[in-house]
């Protein structure tokens, strides 16, 4: 994709009057970034969580067809109306949906027939900007656009589990990491009162806001992620094999997985070497750690003597010193909603909601977060055992 136009008072990072652009770009990333796949890449789905190139390339599409194009008053014909349960993803409220573990099971519609029907959908979004958008559909065309930049970086993610989980290991050919960014030096922030969440005007997701403040006692955090070199100094130190260190439910998980090291490191002769989606390298000890849960990201920083930081704390560090950051953060908050936090409208109310329940908040942005969607109060979240995204930590301490 281009480079987002940056301009003034829009957190979105494009100009307001260049929707129909942005719209084209945006849906043809997504197929840019399927394109070195094979076919076959498309359809498997080696574990639950993983969704399958095919399904998100027609969820997307699913998303504008349900909500920007079935509203309009006339002149729309869907694609093919069997597909709606097949790539309703957990709207409840809009009809039926297919299981998200049996993503994988579905050979058809064909991968040529989700191309079909995302031209289908394009053509029919597209003439409708040219004959001038209904007001009410903008901000349902506008979610759709940042919808499905939130499915660029998870479709990086899976075409990465799904290639690292083949013996053959194949390349995607994408060069993933350098040095981790800033300083090694911890740096020192005041007691006081600081407003968090994202303020009015502009796009942020209903989970940012509203903006409102809250007390900090001093803290300081480590600009620099948390490397490759650290980590293995706590997988060669016995931290996985240490209770002291884990939480309860982070130890049973350990013990349940047999888990020894973060996800894609291998050992084999005394060498570390990661699967990347640039292939097999040997494990650089200067590149950030990526791929660990939140139990390992917890259990690292009390073998540390120190601490995760919370979610306002990461926030208060990304507004002092913005950077593009290559793996997203685990933070010590459970993901829950702001003080008077109020859901998006109608059947958006389930878009994030209805997820703040057993979940960690995650900040910062990763190496597949599209140009321009990022942003400090961005809240991501995920369960703690989970580590199939680009997940590692920064470290802080009181
Ligand atoms: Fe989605």
């Amino acid at each position: 994709m281009e480079p987002a136009k940056k301009s003034a008072g829009d957190p979105t990072g494009f100009a307001a009057d260049d929707l129909a652009a942005r719209l084209r770009s945006v849906r043809e990333r997504t197929c840019a970034l399927c394109a070195p796949l094979a076919i076959e890449d498309h359809v498997v789905q080696p574990s639950p969580e993983v969704s399958p190139p095919k399904w998100h390339l027609a969820h997307t599409t699913w998303f504008f067809e349900k909500f920007v194009l079935e509203p309009r008053p006339r002149g729309y014909r869907p694609f093919d109306e069997r597909y709606h349960p097949l790539f309703n993803s957990y709207y409840k409220s809009v009809g039926p949906h297919w299981l998200q573990a049996e993503r994988g099971a579905l050979s058809r519609p064909t991968v040529s027939e989700v191309h079909g029907y995302r031209r289908h959908v394009d053509e029919a979004l597209e003439d409708g900007l040219r004959r001038g958008l209904d007001e009410a559909l903008r901000f349902p065309l506008e979610l759709g656009i940042h919808h499905e930049q939130q499915h660029q970086e998870l479709l990086l993610m899976d075409i990465k589990y799904i290639l690292g989980a083949n013996p053959l290991q194949p390349e995607y050919g994408f060069v993933e990491f350098e040095a981790a960014p800033g300083a090694a030096q911890w740096r020192d922030f005041e007691a006081g009162i600081h407003s968090i969440g994202a303020p009015p005007g502009g796009f942020a997701f209903d989970n940012e806001r509203p903006r409102h403040r809250v007390w900090l006692d001093g803290f300081a955090l480590r600009p620099r992620p948390v490397t490759n070199g650290e980590f293995r100094e706590f997988v060669e130190d016995g931290g996985y094999a240490d209770p002291r260190l884990w939480l309860s439910a982070g130890w049973d998980w350990v013990g349940r997985q047999r888990i020894e090291a973060p996800l894609y490191w291998r050992r084999s002769d005394g060498e570390w070497t990661l699967f990347t989606l640039g292939g097999v390298r040997p494990l650089d000890p200067d590149w950030p750690v990526c791929h660990v849960s939140y139990f390992e990201a917890d259990a690292f920083a009390r073998w540390k003597g120190v601490r995760l930081p919370t979610e306002a704390e990461l926030e208060v560090f990304l507004e002092a010193e913005p950077a593009d950051q290559p793996v997203w953060c685990w933070t010590r908050s459970a993901y829950a909603p702001y003080p008077r936090f109020a859901p998006f409208p109608g059947a958006f109310a389930e878009y994030n909601g209805k997820f703040m329940c057993s979940q960690m908040v995650l900040r910062g942005g990763c190496l597949a977060t599209p140009a321009g969607h990022g942003r400090p109060t961005y809240r991501n979240f995920f369960e703690p055992h989970q580590r199939w995204m680009f997940s590692g930590m920064r470290l802080a301490r009181d």
